[in-house]
């Protein structure tokens, strides 16, 4: 390993599996979730978490990456057949995960929020009722979505793809009325992609009762995304969660969340 910048060590030169931190760190990632990780027009892969993984494994741990893309309705057994050391996925920490993985201390806070065709007559929540939603597969917006058609006592159908694209296209084309997915990739989405042609459900909801700051936008869960490991890899754990701390600390993290977030 090269040397880390930071004084500490990287663990031995072989880059094999049983490195506290390998040479190379192989990332498992659904792409495209745009802006977390997707590719330019010309092909390059970039994104929130494509930065913060340059900035904790290039720059705090003195390592290289490469993000490996995979589904991510199978990404936590991929994982656990050593088809990459981490998940880095816009993945939302949650106790059912958490069973099968290590999660990094939490990076990002998102909410489930519902998007709608702009000239749509659905106005709240409850207008949602007997229609047909769309979700990514294996996503906390598809539990979300669950959970919603319980509130209905199950008056609602559910439309899962297995990218978040698939259900955006949906929408556009009048398969689902509405797509429940991530706050900032929906925003996303509403702002460029699907710029005029689509809008926020709006309301109050998880976001306000959990305290400040909450957007004007339906919220019906309060999230934190998290790195995935596999249980058995405590060490790198620490080492990558101390790298997160230092980003956060010098100032690094804000300017990539800046980059993407407040421009
Ligand atoms: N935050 C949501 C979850 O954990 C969605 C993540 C989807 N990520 C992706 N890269 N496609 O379920």
């Amino acid at each position: 390993a090269e040397g880390t910048g930071d004084g500490t060590e990287t663990g031995t030169e072989s880059g094999s599996e049983g490195d506290v931190v390998p040479d190379n760190v192989v990332i498992g990632s659904d792409i495209p979730y745009r802006p977390f990780e997707y590719e330019t027009t010309s092909g390059e892969l970039t994104g929130f978490d494509v930065d913060i993984a340059k900035a904790i494994f290039e720059e705090q741990l003195g390592t290289s990456y490469e993000f490996k893309p995979t589904s991510f309705d199978s990404i936590i057994p991929s994982l656990k057949n050593n088809n990459f050391r981490i998940i880095m996925s816009a993945m939302t920490i949650n106790d059912e995960r958490a069973k099968q993985v290590d999660f990094s201390d939490p990076y990002f806070t998102a909410y489930q929020t519902v998007i709608v065709r702009q000239d749509s007559d659905i106005q709240t929540k409850e207008d949602l009722r007997g229609k047909t939603v769309g979700v990514q597969k294996g996503t906390t917006g598809a539990d979300a979505a669950q959970q919603l058609k319980s509130e209905f006592n199950g008056e609602l159908e559910l439309n899962q793809y297995d990218q978040v694209t698939g259900a955006f296209q949906a929408l556009i084309n009048g398969q689902v009325v509405a797509v429940i997915n991530d706050n900032t990739v929906n925003a996303e989405f509403v702002n460029n992609q699907g710029e005029g042609q689509v809008r926020f459900l709006k309301g109050e909801g998880a976001a306000a009762e959990s305290g400040e700051n909450a957007p004007d936008y339906l919220t019906l869960t309060v999230e934190n995304y998290g790195i995935a490991f596999r249980q058995d890899d405590d060490e790198f754990r620490k080492r990558v969660n101390e790298a997160l701390a230092a980003i956060q600390e010098n100032g690094t993290y804000d300017e990539i969340y800046a980059e993407y977030f407040e421009g």
